[in-house]
């Protein structure tokens, strides 16, 4: 079967739909067969062979592929670890608020974006946080297909048949509902379920969990379902992503129709009319923490009307449509044993306390974030005092607190037992690795080593990022190894990772020889870097480590030039144009003067300028996919929005068009696809005029929404 080649014009579009369906059905139920019930229905040949001749359909045919199509499964199912999968639509975050302060500007952020009045009604739901971890739970035509973990939020693990072991998940809802089902919700574990687990791991002499949450996480990560089978996991629903026909119009509503059907839903959620009600909710909810029998960290309030969900999307990171409110912090008193520094990836002077371990929180704590030279006096980042102007000091008795997963604080000293010899805290003026001198530029909290390229301790940092996950995502290649390879002077800067195998056999070393290292971990370590040498643009920006330079820039970055010479270019001419603020560069959307200049200081530093030239003859670059979807009606323009508009805020236009696929530019050019021009469009729309870059109205760009199906 995998001869045959799809002829296209030999079959109708509903033939070969018919075929991707059948193919599919096929291989979910090889699937199920051989994961979850341990009875392969299919010969490996034959499964590939369906496999073959699916991929190659949706390669003749890009609209069939389905992110959830079996072809998109990254890894195979292996002893070491699970079959990996693309979510159908990322697994975001939450912004967090912790105060009413924080939610209070939650909600006028919300009204501004939807140009709300503030004596507008806006309903939200209000429901506990779970403390567990986020699951995605595929259902086709009513069977549970694929249960995947939320992983890095694009591509998690496949841990299907352990979690068709979980009571509160329902494994099929056959005559409920047809099509496609994704529901999402937390897996958690009840306090006395938790307290019993560590009691049987002890009695079996095997090790104990620190909190319900890591023992959950512990289960579901299991490679044998028996064993997730005995512990004893739950689920909340408490939220979804792509479903077939639509479940409601409201949040609340949604969710209900989730509960009917047969899915746990949270027994504590509620409507919220305002402020007010939040505010009662919240504190409702805290009260009822310790009873509740499971870990909550907070209350999560969301908008209700599905409709205004939609209207206000994603951040890159987070819905605009919700937040979680934190409980406030845990805190316990130890002992400040030390104060080391850490230099960072671009140079950053980081201290660090050495404390002496304590439990906060159901987690061990050793270290905490001093941030900067001013923390540690006791002056926070507007200037003002923070712990009332109290410096810290070795020896000093201190209080940490630690608020969900974030890194530990210390939040406050007990002076009474300072020790006498206790001596204020110099922050070194040099780099503690390289010496060379540390300086602060006026007005900036943090110190900096300036042997930007050259210091070992900024080289090793930025080839650990360089690997990193949100980065080439090197499996296999963790800190420690890395750590190692600089250490031994066999990795310098990224390029020698593709070299490595060079580089081995030139200094005559055996990686198989390594201690740490057998013949099949060698093996596979190369053939991960072989692996890695395609790099899709936006990771490879990413990578680099460019100081201002995160996911979200490097992805707009990738977007806005799509291929590498471009961007190299286009950094180059705004060298040459001496930083000219309406360059193209700075008139991309959230790009700016800031990212222009540290891109630019890189790229003209020789050093960098060099190794970035041998990274490039290594790898071969992805082009940032351009969203050429034809059903997509902006995709690959570039727009800009000038002027008031009437029928939504420019915050959202821009919005909506990003997630439609078109770039945002502040500044026309001739690379402008148009201007839409509200009320009072000045000088952008006039230069538009004249380079002849069409200029539409704001009804006229929601006529064209309308007319293509996006609205
Ligand atoms: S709504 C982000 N509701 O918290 C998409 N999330 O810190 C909307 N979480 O990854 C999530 N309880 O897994 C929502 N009642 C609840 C939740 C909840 C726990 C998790 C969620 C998310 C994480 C963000």
């Amino acid at each position: 079967m995998s001869q045959l080649s799809v002829q296209s014009d030999s079959f109708t579009a509903s033939e070969v739909a018919t075929e991707v369906k059948q193919l599919k059905d096929k291989i979910s139920k090889a699937d199920i067969d051989y994961h979850q019930h341990d009875n392969p229905s299919l010969t490996d040949q034959e499964y590939d062979e369906l496999k073959v001749r699916l991929r190659d359909i949706e390669t003749q045919y890009p609209n069939l592929m389905t992110p959830d199509s079996p072809t998109q499964l990254v890894g195979a199912p292996t002893a070491e670890g699970f079959k990996k999968a693309q979510h159908s639509r990322s697994m975001l975050s939450l912004d967090n608020a912790f105060n009413l302060g924080d939610v209070e500007e939650f909600l006028i952020r919300i009204r501004r974006f939807l140009g709300m009045e503030k004596s507008e009604p806006l309903e939200l739901v209000s429901e506990p946080k779970i403390d567990g971890l986020s699951l995605s739970l595929n259902y086709q035509d009513g069977q549970l297909v694929q249960a995947v973990t939320r992983g890095d939020g694009t591509i998690g693990e496949v841990v299907t048949a352990n979690v068709q072991t979980i009571a509160d998940i329902p494994r099929d809802v056959t005559g409920e509902i047809s099509g496609r089902l994704e529901i999402r919700g937390e897996v958690y574990m009840s306090h006395a379920d938790f307290e019993k687990l560590n009691q049987s791991q002890l009695a079996k002499e095997e090790r104990t969990f620190a909190n319900p949450r890591n023992a959950a996480a512990g289960s579901l990560r299991q490679l044998d379902p028996k064993v997730t089978a005995v512990r004893p996991l739950r689920f909340f629903a408490h939220g979804w992503g792509r479903v077939d026909p639509p479940l409601g119009e409201t949040q609340l509503a949604v969710i209900k129709n989730i509960a009917k059907l047969g899915f746990a839903i949270n027994p504590h959620i509620k409507t919220c009319q305002d402020i007010k009600a939040i505010s009662d909710e919240f504190q409702r909810i805290e009260k009822m923490r310790a009873a509740l029998g499971y870990d909550i960290d907070g209350v999560v309030i969301k908008v209700n009307s599905l409709a205004l969900q939609r209207r206000l999307g994603n951040s890159s990171t987070a819905p605009r449509w919700a937040i979680a409110i934190k409980f406030p912090a845990e805190t316990a008193w130890t002992i400040l044993n030390a104060i080391e520094i850490q230099v960072g990836r671009t140079g950053a002077l980081s201290p660090v306390a050495r404390l002496e371990p304590i439990t906060v929180g159901g987690v061990v704590v050793s270290n905490a974030t001093l941030h900067n030279e001013d923390y540690i006096k006791g002056i926070g980042s507007d200037g003002a005092p923070i712990r009332e102007g109290r410096d810290l000091r070795i020896g000093d008795r201190v209080k940490i607190y630690r608020a969900g997963d974030v890194i530990p604080k210390v939040a406050d000293v007990d002076l009474s037992v300072r020790p006498s010899e206790a001596k204020a805290y110099e922050f070194p003026t040099h780099c503690p690795v390289c010496n060379a001198p540390a300086v602060r530029p006026e007005g900036d909290a943090v110190r900096r080593c300036t042997a930007e390229f050259t210091c070992p301790s900024q080289q090793l940092e930025k080839l650990k990022h360089f690997v990193s996950r949100p980065a080439l995502n090197f499996d296999g290649l963790g800190d420690k190894i890395v750590e190692q390879f600089f250490a031994d002077g066999l990795l310098q800067e990224p390029a020698d990772i593709f070299l490595l195998e060079d580089i081995f056999k030139t200094k005559n070393i055996e990686l198989k020889e390594r201690e740490g290292w057998g013949e099949k971990s060698a093996r596979q370590l190369f053939a991960e870097i072989q692996a890695k040498k395609t790099v899709p643009f936006a990771r490879l920006i990413f990578g680099l480590g460019i100081r201002h330079v995160g996911e979200v820039v490097a992805e707009r970055l990738a977007r806005h030039f799509v291929n590498w010479p471009s961007l190299v270019k286009a950094i180059d001419e705004f060298a040459e144009s001496c930083g000219h603020s309406e360059h193209e560069l700075v008139a991309i959307e959230g790009i700016g003067e800031k990212i222009a200049e540290a891109l630019h200081q890189a790229f003209v530093h020789p050093i960098f300028r060099q190794s970035m030239e041998r990274l490039i003859q290594q790898v071969t670059i992805v082009p940032h996919e351009v969203d050429t979807d034809s059903t997509n009606p902006l995709a690959s323009m570039t727009i800009v929005f000038t002027g008031t508009f009437e029928q939504m805020t420019r915050a959202e236009a821009k919005a909506r068009s990003e997630s439609l696929g078109a770039r945002i530019s502040s500044s026309v050019s001739s690379k402008t696809s148009m201007v839409v021009a509200g009320a009072k469009a000045g000088s952008k729309a006039r230069k538009a005029e004249e380079l002849g870059v069409p200029v539409i109205t704001e009804d006229e760009w929601l006529q064209m929404l309308e007319n293509q199906g996006a609205v």
